[in-house]
């Protein structure tokens, strides 16, 4: 990886996600070693956590490090102590940050003021180790990525973001069904055609859930109103009521499709009632390899780990 930090996928090359995934692989294979002894991470969130908290705390135990947590009430990042300061007073304490914030603009101010590395537990405009955990779990169901074809329907958000770019980089096709008003952001979706005008990649956004899902080789979907927005939430639930995954519109796409989710579902919301525990379903899988992704990017952030690439497509 070039960049000192991991804010978005974009920081990535195709080559990066290749090697990081992997690595990931590698790892979930040979579970714990002592690649990052006398290594800490700060966690550092202002809004709540189970599987990305989880993982970080479990990725660095089991490569021999340490994580400290910082909760929502005991930042106070920009009220009790400026963005800046923080940054700098973490820096000599910690090897890295990992931080999940409302604005992505306060990831980016930590990044430049902190010397360790800063890396995105979720933001408003991404989630970016949700991607790589994604792309891992897809190619260990597809043994491939390049000409799959990835539906996500729903809002155009954090989770949208992030895979919209990890797709384009890799060569996967990406098709959106989002009600207007709620597409994604039009930067991110531009630099995500140039990404897949060199990899081959076909983007592809629709108000139609029915087009997106129609043959498609991942359906993929995530909570219509996403932390912060819970004031929007009953509006969402109207606006987005034809946009729910159901038998119906996973049966549209291929037979051996997989259904994937982030976590955490809202189940008669975006997915209908029981279909994350259908046999389509990898989303545990997802949740799971949270963990060995970042293992993977933890290893190379804080410890300069550079496995060969092994053949791999
Ligand atoms: N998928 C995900 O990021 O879950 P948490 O919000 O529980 O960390
Ligand atoms: N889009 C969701 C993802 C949660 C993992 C949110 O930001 O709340």
């Amino acid at each position: 990886m070039n960049s000192k930090d991991f804010l978005s996928i974009s920081d990535l090359t195709p080559e990066d996600i290749r090697r990081l995934i992997s690595n990931a692989a590698i790892m979930k294979a040979e579970g714990w070693s002592s690649l990052l002894s006398e290594k800490v991470l700060v966690l550092m969130f202002e809004k709540p956590s189970t599987r990305t908290r989880v993982s970080f705390d479990i990725a660095m135990r089991q490569m021999g490090g340490h994580c400290l947590y910082l909760s929502p009430e005991e930042v106070g990042l920009g009220k009790r102590e400026s963005v800046p300061d923080v940054a700098r007073v973490l820096s000599r304490y910690a090897n890295a940050i990992a931080a999940r914030t409302f604005s992505h603009q306060t990831l980016a101010t930590l990044a430049r003021y902190a010397d360790i590395p800063v890396i995105n537990a979720l933001s408003d405009l991404e989630h970016p180790c949700q991607a790589l955990a994604d792309i891992l779990t897809i190619h260990e169901h597809k043994e491939t990525l390049e000409g799959l074809t990835l539906a996500f329907i729903g809002d155009g958000n954090n989770t949208a973001h992030s895979l919209m770019l990890a797709a384009s980089l890799s060569g996967m096709n990406f098709r959106i069904a989002s009600p207007g008003g709620y597409q994604v952001e039009e930067g991110i979706l531009q630099q995500a055609q140039e990404y897949a005008a060199e990899s081959g990649a076909e983007i592809y956004c629709t108000e139609e859930p029915r087009q997106a899902a129609t043959d498609a080789d991942v359906i993929y979907t995530d909570v219509w109103a996403s932390m912060g927005q819970e004031a929007e939430a009953e509006h969402r639930r109207k606006i987005f009521a034809a946009y729910q995954v159901d038998e119906k519109l996973l049966s549209l796409a291929k037979e051996d499709a997989i259904l994937m989710h982030p976590l955490p579902a809202h189940h008669g919301e975006e997915v209908a009632e029981n279909i994350i525990y259908c046999p389509q379903s990898v989303v545990f899988d997802q949740a799971e390899n949270r963990l060995h992704a970042q293992k993977a990017l933890l290893a190379e952030m804080l410890g300069g780990l550079e496995i060969p690439l092994p053949d791999y497509h």
